[in-house]
Order: structure tokens, then C-alpha cells, then sequence
């Protein structure tokens, strides 16, 4: 254990992948969706997966795993249970910050804004889209409450597929969100710690974009 924590420690890892110019135009949502494209294009897992933050009444903060599903003009969509913890933090407090880490391409991109919900039709409509698994297992989990058995949840999915033998509804407690940028910072690793960093932030209706120390 002590050599393996050893290696880590003298991993010094070389970013040397590419650079960020000053050249990124003035609508980051432009150029997270060319970012985002050369992820998929890489060999880079699960490109669309985020780190959302959240933070709760006590002002606690709680990070988890979501998948983008879209990027609309307003920000970014993702889809989870209303009721889930970061569901109930949201209500509270809509500041949420949402982190990609590229490694394959050595960029982390940071996006700080307001949660809104999406209106009810276009949740209704990506939920028709999904998986019939995954419509019964919205219904069956009240993510984040605790679970007596495993057992417990495997009857309920077994029960629900009696109750909708057909089409599946929507659960009233499950549906998207949009993160609604008002910061989003670039970040591309560089050799010598000297790496980029490029900030877009709101300011009334337009976007300021600055370099940041690395
Ligand atoms: C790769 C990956 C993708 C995930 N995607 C989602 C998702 O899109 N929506 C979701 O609600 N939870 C997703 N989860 C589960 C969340 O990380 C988290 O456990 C769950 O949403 C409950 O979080 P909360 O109790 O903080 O609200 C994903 C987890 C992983 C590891």
C-alpha cells in the first residue's frame, strides 16, 4: 500500500495535449458544444458525464454524477427525481455548480449558475423516450430516502409492472433541470503547471471572457 501511495505521490503528470487560445469567440455555449464534440470524438469515457453540486439548508455542499442529455440555449439538461436530496437542496438554494473532466484531453470545465426546472411536456417527453426499465425504476426508487432491503425495491418494480402494463407515465416527483450558466471557466492542462484557463462570466446580457492564473 505504502509503494502504491508512493507512486502516486511522484506521479507528476505532463499536460501537453493543446492549448487555449484567446480565440474562443464570445458565446461559451458555443464553444463548450466544440469542446464537448472533441470529447465524444476522443477516446474519453462517458463524455457526458458531470459532477453537480449542490448545497443544502445547513449550507453543506453534495456533489454526484449526472448525465448531460441536452444543451439548449438556456444551459444544461439533465434528469433525475425532484425529490432526491438534490432535488430538496435545490428547492432551497437554486446555486449549483456543474464540473466535465476530460482527462483524455487534459480540460476540465467548470459551469456555475441557477437551477430551473424544464416545463412538464418536454419531461414528459424524454421520459417516453427511455428505456422501460428505467420508466418503471423512476417510479420504484424514492432516490435518496433509505432503503430497507434491496428486496424491497425489487418488489416494488415487480408490482409496477403489474400497475402499468402498457405505456408508463411520467412520476410527478421526476423530471429535468437546467443548469443556467452565469460563469463557465475553460481549463486546459499545459506543460510546467502553466496551464489555461479562460472565464466566461454574464454580465447583463452579454459575456465578459478573461484569462485566469493558473
Ligand atoms: C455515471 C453516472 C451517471 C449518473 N446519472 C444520473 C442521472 O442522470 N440522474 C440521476 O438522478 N442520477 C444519476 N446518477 C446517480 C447520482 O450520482 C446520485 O447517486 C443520485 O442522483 C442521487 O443523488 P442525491 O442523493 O445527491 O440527490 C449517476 C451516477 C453515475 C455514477
Amino acid at each position: 500500500m505504502e509503494d502504491f501511495l508512493q507512486v502516486i505521490r511522484d506521479d507528476h503528470h505532463n499536460f501537453d495535449k493543446g492549448i487555449l487560445s484567446d480565440h474562443v469567440g464570445n458565446d461559451p455555449l458555443a464553444f463548450f458544444r466544440i469542446w464537448y464534440k472533441e470529447a465524444f470524438d476522443s477516446t474519453q469515457a462517458e463524455p457526458h458525464a458531470m459532477s453537480i453540486t449542490t448545497v443544502d439548508e445547513l449550507h453543506k455542499p453534495s456533489s454526484r454524477i449526472v448525465y448531460l442529455k441536452e444543451l439548449i440555449d438556456e444551459g444544461f439538461v439533465y434528469y433525475t427525481n425532484y425529490a432526491s436530496q438534490k432535488g430538496k437542496d435545490l428547492l432551497k438554494n437554486p446555486n449549483s455548480c456543474a464540473l466535465f473532466f476530460w482527462n483524455v484531453l487534459e480540460r476540465q470545465v467548470r459551469i456555475e449558475g441557477i437551477t430551473v426546472k424544464v416545463d412538464e411536456a418536454t419531461s414528459d417527453a424524454y421520459f417516453a423516450s427511455r428505456p422501460r426499465g428505467s420508466q418503471l425504476g423512476a417510479w420504484a426508487s424514492q432516490q435518496s430516502e433509505l432503503l430497507e432491503s434491496r428486496e424491497l425495491l425489487e418488489t416494488r418494480l415487480l408490482e409496477l409492472n403489474e400497475r402499468f402494463p402498457e405505456e408508463v407515465p411520467r412520476p410527478p416527483h421526476w423530471g429535468g433541470y437546467i443548469l443556467v450558466p452565469e460563469k463557465i471557466e475553460f481549463w486546459q492542462g499545459r506543460p510546467s503547471r502553466l496551464h489555461d484557463r479562460i472565464v466566461f462570466e454574464k454580465q447583463n446580457d452579454s459575456w465578459a471572457v478573461f484569462r485566469k492564473n493558473p
